[in-house]
């Protein structure tokens, strides 16, 4: 019989932990238990999970020693302080925040475009923000083809990337709006129902927001050069599940729009849907809860030789986070030489 794993999902309760949870379950993944591990704000809460319920733990430093491997989604200050715990109890982890991700000792991980990376993790390994991840997916096999020199996004990010309590804000604010309620705000800084905010994290010294230079940096390194020029700019809008990004590139060598949609329409992990003439193109809603990365509107960029633009769809929860999570866990079970556990941090 095939071995079945003790999985840890820290961070259960929240937005990405929850879809965590959906995924293993979903994806057939080969796990003996689910521990579900949040704050003690949620300890004792019960969550569905394979057809019955699960209850929610307090982490502990010792709530790792009974698990083949975890995924934290619970933020970067609980990553910092337990990633390393578990990685010394022998747990390797998957964690979906940005605390670990430009750390030279930890991998940076999409399956479909950097998979081998996984042979040198030490036991912590990040999974990338979620703007990044499906940007990259569809690029990968542009990148592989002709290069690719520089690349500018405009991000139109779901609510459902901050977290819970940003989704039941969108959800009131409307609610309150078509009451004729003065929204009432605690997550965003500026109302969000029926707006736009070019404001995703904080700002950095250099005008760009830090969800901007995440994908600057993170792109970097996953594709491993250092020479690619990037300009974001990251928008939240009011859509609840699914971020759509508007990206431009400037390839290497030439590369048409009919050539780079068949290379797209082969490449795993990417649909390509592609039919302006019928009103077919990638959208939010219907990426919704599935975890392919959806391409569309590919075609020359009229400003720009060797000019690709294109617009590149996902759901941020699954594609972009526990979905993508699942699967570099499935990476490691494939392996028994990346589930070794005598790390050390
Ligand atoms: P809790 O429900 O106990 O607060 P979201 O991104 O949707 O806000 O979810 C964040 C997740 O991270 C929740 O499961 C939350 O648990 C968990 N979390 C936040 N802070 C901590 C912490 N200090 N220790 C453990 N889990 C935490």
């Amino acid at each position: 019989m095939s071995r079945e794993y003790n999985v840890g999902v820290l961070g259960a309760s929240g937005a990405v932990g929850r879809e965590v949870l959906n995924c293993l379950e979903e994806r057939g993944f080969p796990w003996a238990s689910v521990k579900a591990l949040a704050s003690s704000r949620s300890a004792g809460s019960r969550l569905e999970f394979a057809g019955g319920e699960i209850t929610v733990e307090e982490v502990t430093p010792d709530s790792f020693k009974d698990l083949d491997l975890a995924i934290f989604s619970a933020g970067a200050s609980t990553s910092r302080e337990y990633a390393p715990i578990a990685a010394r109890s022998g747990c390797p982890v998957i964690d979906n925040s940005s605390c670990w991700r430009m750390d030279e000792r930890v991998p940076l991980v999409v399956p479909e475009v950097n998979a081998r990376v996984l042979a040198r993790h030490r036991g912590i390994i990040a999974n990338p923000n979620c703007s990044t991840i499906q940007m990259l997916v569809a690029l990968k096999p542009i990148y592989d083809a002709v290069g690719i020199r520089r690349i500018v996004v405009a991000t139109y990010q779901a609510v459902s990337g901050t977290g819970q309590k940003a989704i039941e804000e969108l959800a009131e604010q409307t609610r309150q709006i078509f009451n004729c309620q003065e929204p009432t705000r605690s997550v965003y800084p500026h109302r969000i129902a029926f707006n736009c905010l070019p404001h995703i994290d904080v700002f950095t010294d250099n005008g760009y927001s830090k969800e901007e230079m995440k994908m600057v940096n993170e792109t970097r390194k996953i594709f491993g050069d250092d020479s690619i020029k990037i300009s974001a700019t990251c928008v939240r809008v009011p859509v609840f599940y699914g971020h759509s990004e508007a990206v431009w590139i400037e390839t290497a060598r030439h590369i048409d729009a009919g050539a780079a949609r068949e290379l797209m329409s082969r490449a795993p992990g990417l649909l390509v849907v592609d039919d302006p003439d019928n009103n077919k193109y990638p959208l939010a809603t219907d990426a919704a809860g599935r975890d392919e990365v959806f391409v569309g509107r590919i075609r020359a960029d009229i400003s720009c030789d060797n000019g690709l633009t294109m617009w590149v769809v996902a759901d941020n929860l699954r594609k972009g986070a526990a979905g993508n999570a699942v699967e570099i866990a499935e990476l490691l079970v494939r392996d028994p030489e990346l589930l070794k556990t005598d790390w050390v941090w």
